[in-house]
Formats: C-alpha cells, sequence, structure tokens
C-alpha cells in the first residue's frame, strides 16, 4: 500500500511590529468598533523590515526542530508575497535553512495556499517522490496593501506558518485522509493585483496599480459558499460525520465568515478556532498560526479530529481533515 502523509511538525514566525486597530485609525478613516464588529480582528503584525523568505525561514526552522528532523526532500513555499517576482522564493528558504539542494518551488494559491500546498506535498509522497516535505505559508501583505484603502488594511497581517509532512504507514495520527481542492478563475478579479504582471507590466496608475485590491462583499459570499461546499465534499470522501469534528479551522479572513461555514456546515461555534482577533488574516500563513495557536493554548489535543478549509484571490478553495498527532507546535 502507498505511504501517506502525516503532519511531523509546526513551527510559526511573527515580525516583530505589532499593528493596534487603534494606530490604524489615526491615518485612516476607521476605528475599532468597526474593525472588530466587522471582522473580529483586534491587532495584526507588520513587517518591520522582515521579508517573506526571512519569515518563512523561521518558520521553517521551528518546525524542523518540532519534528526532531534535520532534512527534507522537498520545501514548497505558498505565497502572494514573494521576496521577488523572479526567482521563487523556496529555493532560497531551502539553501538558508541548511537544506542543501533539494527540489523547491512555491505556489500562488493566494489564502488557499497552504491548503494546495498540502495537497502537493501529499501527493509527492504518496507517489514515491519525497518521504519528507516542508510546506510553508509565509506573507508579508503590508508590502502590498496600499496604505490609503480602509477596506484592505485593516484585515490582512504578516506571518509564516510551516508543517513537516512525513510518509507514514495509514492509519497513523497526522495522516492527511483527503483533500477537496477547486478554482474558479471568471472570480479573477474579485482579489488582484493588477500591475507587475505580463497584462501589464508597469504600472498604469501609479502606486495604485502595484498594490492588492480586494471587492470585499463578493468575495465575503463566495468564501461562504465555497468553504462550506469544500468542507462538506471532504466530510464525505472521509466518510466523517460532522458531528464527529472537534475542532473547525479555517482560513482566518474574517469571523463573521468562519461564523457562517461553521453554521452552513453545523458545527458548533465553541468547536471553530479563531486566530484572527491576534493576527488579521494572514492569508496562506493563516491555517497553520491558528493550528499552532489551538495546540500551544492547549484546546488542540492529540486524538482530536481537526477539519482544514480555505478559500483565496483566484478564486481557489480547499480542505482537508486529519487527526491531530502528538506535536509540539514551535
Ligand atoms: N472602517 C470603517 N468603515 C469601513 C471600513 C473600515 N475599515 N471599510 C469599509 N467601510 C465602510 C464602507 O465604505 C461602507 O460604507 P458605506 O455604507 O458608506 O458605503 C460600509 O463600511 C460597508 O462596507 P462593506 O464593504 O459593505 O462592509 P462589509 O460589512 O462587507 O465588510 C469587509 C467589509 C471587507 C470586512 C468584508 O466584506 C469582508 O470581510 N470581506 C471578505 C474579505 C476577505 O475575507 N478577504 C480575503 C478572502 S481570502
Amino acid at each position: 500500500m502507498n505511504a501517506i502523509a502525516a503532519l511531523a511538525g509546526l513551527g510559526t514566525a511573527l515580525p516583530s511590529r505589532r499593528v493596534t486597530n487603534e494606530e490604524l485609525s489615526r491615518s485612516l478613516d476607521t476605528d475599532d468598533e468597526w474593525i472588530q464588529s466587522r471582522t473580529g480582528i483586534k491587532q495584526r503584525f507588520w513587517s518591520a523590515g522582515e521579508t517573506t523568505s526571512d519569515l518563512a525561514v523561521e518558520a521553517g526552522r521551528n518546525a524542523l526542530s518540532s519534528a526532531a528532523m534535520d532534512t527534507v526532500d522537498l520545501l514548497i513555499v505558498a505565497t502572494t508575497t514573494p521576496d521577488h517576482p523572479c526567482p521563487a522564493t523556496a529555493p532560497d528558504v531551502t539553501s538558508r535553512l541548511g537544506l542543501g539542494t533539494v527540489a523547491a518551488y512555491d505556489i500562488a494559491a493566494v489564502c488557499s495556499g497552504f491548503v494546495y500546498g498540502l495537497a502537493s506535498a501529499a501527493a509527492h509522497i504518496a507517489a514515491g517522490l519525497a518521504g519528507s516535505v516542508l510546506v510553508i505559508g509565509a506573507e508579508t501583505y503590508s508590502t502590498i496593501l496600499d496604505p490609503d484603502d480602509r477596506t484592505t488594511s485593516v484585515i490582512f497581517g504578516d506571518g509564516a506558518g510551516a508543517a513537516v509532512l512525513r510518509a507514514t504507514a495509514p492509519g497513523s495520527p497526522g495522516c492527511l485522509l483527503g483533500f477537496d481542492l477547486g478554482s474558479d478563475g471568471s472570480l479573477k478579479d474579485l482579489i488582484t493585483i493588477p500591475d507587475g504582471g505580463s497584462r501589464q507590466r508597469t504600472s498604469r496608475s501609479g502606486p495604485t496599480g502595484t498594490y492588492f485590491t480586494m471587492q470585499g462583499r463578493p468575495v465575503f459570499r463566495h468564501a461562504v459558499d465555497r468553504m462550506t461546499e469544500s468542507a462538506g465534499a471532504v466530510l464525505d470522501k472521509t466518510g466523517w460525520s460532522v458531528e464527529s469534528v472537534d475542532w473547525f479551522v479555517g482560513h482566518q479572513a474574517n469571523a463573521r465568515i468562519l461564523r457562517a461555514v461553521a453554521d452552513g456546515l453545523g458545527v458548533k461555534s465553541d468547536r471553530v478556532i479563531i486566530d484572527l482577533d491576534r493576527v488579521g488574516n494572514t492569508s496562506a500563513a493563516s491555517i497553520p498560526l491558528a493550528l499552532a495557536r489551538a495546540a500551544t493554548e492547549g484546546n488542540l489535543v492529540p486524538g482530536d479530529r481537526v477539519l482544514l478549509s480555505a478559500f483565496g484571490g483566484g478564486a481557489t478553495w480547499g480542505s482537508t481533515v486529519l487527526v491531530w498527532p502528538d506535536i509540539s507546535a514551535l
């Protein structure tokens, strides 16, 4: 029987600069009450000079320590904010982690990037192409936010989360038991950085064309619908009932989105992990950061059944499930 990928280690990193809602309300037409009631976010961390690769290296090193491993066969970085448009960030991270010349590549699936990364790693392991993979979701959204756009600036934060996956026998704790992935490119304009790519190399309209833009309301609606469908689909595929799920760990976009998805699925609200109050929406880093916090605070314990689901620009979405293994997040 083929080997299956299991979670063997988890690590995180946050930049040093904490940015409160109150601080943002000094430069933007917003306030703490609006941000907390509409999103659930109390604060976020923004780069004080740390790059995406810096955060990825720190989270990756912590994940390797958590797994008590010093080598892997493949490294994947999921990010919307690579250090450069070219080359990918993953080879640099691999080199700086001292992992030698192993395969390394980036995934661009925006906020679904970590789940896409897990699926890619699991596929490498199932195909026998790798025995272990380091998957890192790392972001510095503060570098692409329009400082004058109150709808995006209050939502996004920087950070990184990393997971070591290792080939194991089916039935072991931590196994990723199935995936549901999808995309809908007709929604590509809902979340976009318009300029800087092959369609529009240089900015048409000054810096605004190179900033991240988002149509909040439709994104909200599609995020709820797709995460609910995708999470339901992966439960069907793996034969888990909703009642058997101990924790729903959704992409930390907005507390109202997470509550609506949980309601749609029939997951009780006290089974929903919330981390966005502390870090905002950290895109590809949000699920591993939320998992690490839940494990560190003692909510997520070995044997718990965990459902992960994400939605992001593209549009992309994806879900997976696992039984929580006996690991310490670092
Ligand atoms: N502070 C104060 N007011 C704000 C604001 C802010 N930071 N941002 C927007 N507003 C205003 C709007 O201008 C609008 O004012 P108007 O009624 O006078 O036109 C009003 O609040 C409502 O705007 P709307 O965009 O409809 O608010 P909303 O309830 O949909 O919340 C988001 C906005 C962005 C929080 C919400 O749409 C959202 O979370 N969307 C999904 C975002 C997301 O998850 N993105 C990542 C997906 S991977």
